[in-house]
């Protein structure tokens, strides 16, 4: 049989990605260009310079991944690009530079949804098998994801506000820790001890949702009320409690779910699956278990890349989805 070569496009937030994937599987390449830097001075990623960056940096990506890849359009069987949800600037110039050259070159396109993308990057680590529970956990997603199989998502639980990677990354702006936050509290939980009493949400007793809101606001409490009576806080001991409550709730809810819907795996998407201690904590519970798999991406996936998007894409592509040359950037898309 003849491999599929889809070559992928990913400008979500703030990093530029260009790769090519085979039979949905094997990367060829995966060329990704951040901006970290440039948005650090400001905290957060501003949006029009997000933009900026992305216009300056995608047709260079696109020649990089082709090059790496060792292959020409001719090869290419079908170009697939993050559709939504994410920054409209941002979106907008993969979706058109995706658009110009599937035109060009006459080569269908595929529209995925970024956290689609997230899930997918596991297909890259080894085969999915279903049913599957998938804990999506980024800077604007938690998610908690059930598919009977291939590209068919069921969305279970969400947070009711705060995202998890946003509770991370203001936790460490109170902690004056650098953008983004979320691998800093982590290497200092790993030095410290849980000794701060901080909340864990756990919501209705079935239910599969999240709130991270009230364990942020108890975290900036605690360092507020400490400078008002002159106390110095232990930063690694305030990181360690924090990262507890986060890791007992989603490990907990996880597993619940992966028990309640009989799955034959879990699988972590998006950039707080690089997260040492939820790593950990669902090794342990998975092994507790002893009846199911666990599969996590490693790092260099975890965080927004194209080569994701090319694995779910590849999976669009074979059950038949296709956009038109009016696709739009969708901020926020439906899985
Ligand atoms: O998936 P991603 O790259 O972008 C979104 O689609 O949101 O996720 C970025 C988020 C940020 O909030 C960042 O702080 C967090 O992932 N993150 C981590 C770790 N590495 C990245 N959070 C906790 N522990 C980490 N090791
Ligand atoms: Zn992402």
């Amino acid at each position: 049989e003849k491999d599929i070569l889809v070559l992928a496009v990913e400008s979500s937030c703030d990093e530029t990605s260009v790769a090519v994937i085979k039979n949905g599987t094997e990367i060829l390449s995966n060329v990704v260009a951040s901006q970290i830097e440039s948005h650090k001075r400001f905290g957060g990623v501003v949006p029009e310079v997000a933009s900026r960056h992305h216009v300056e940096s995608v047709t260079l990506v696109f020649e990089e991944a082709l090059k790496v890849a060792n292959v020409t359009w001719d090869d290419i069987d079908a170009i697939t690009v993050t559709e939504g949800p994410g920054l409209i600037g941002s979106l907008l110039i993969g979706i058109n530079a995706a658009k110009a050259l599937a035109f060009a070159h006459d080569i269908p396109l595929v529209g995925v949804h970024h956290i689609a993308g997230h899930i997918y990057a596991n297909q890259l680590v080894e085969p999915l098998e279903f049913p599957l529970l998938a804990l999506v956990v980024s800077g604007g997603h938690t998610e908690l994801v059930y598919m009977k199989d291939h590209y068919q998502f069921e969305v279970i639980g969400e947070t009711l506000d705060d995202a998890v990677g946003e509770a991370y990354d203001k936790v460490a702006r109170t902690l004056s820790l650098p953008y983004p936050g979320g691998p800093h509290i982590d290497r200092l939980a790993a030095v410290g001890e849980d000794t701060y009493k901080l909340p864990r949400v756990w919501l209705d007793k079935e239910s599969y949702d999240f709130s991270f809101s009230g364990l942020k606001s108890a975290v900036i409490n605690t360092v507020h009320n400490a400078k008002q009576r002159g106390e110095e806080i232990v930063p690694e001991n305030l990181a360690a409690s924090f990262q507890a409550s986060v890791v007992e709730v989603l490990v907990e809810k996880t597993m619940r779910a992966a028990r309640e819907y009989n799955v034959k795996q879990i699988i972590v998407a998006g950039g707080v699956s690089a997260n040492k201690g939820l790593r950990k904590g669902l090794e342990e519970a998975v092994a507790k278990d002893g009846h199911i798999k666990l599969t996590v991406p490693p790092l260099s996936l975890c965080t927004d890349n194209a080569a994701m998007i090319g694995a779910a894409g590849t999976m669009a592509y074979l059950k038949g989805h296709r956009s038109g040359m009016d696709m739009n950037g969708l901020s926020g898309m439906e899985l």
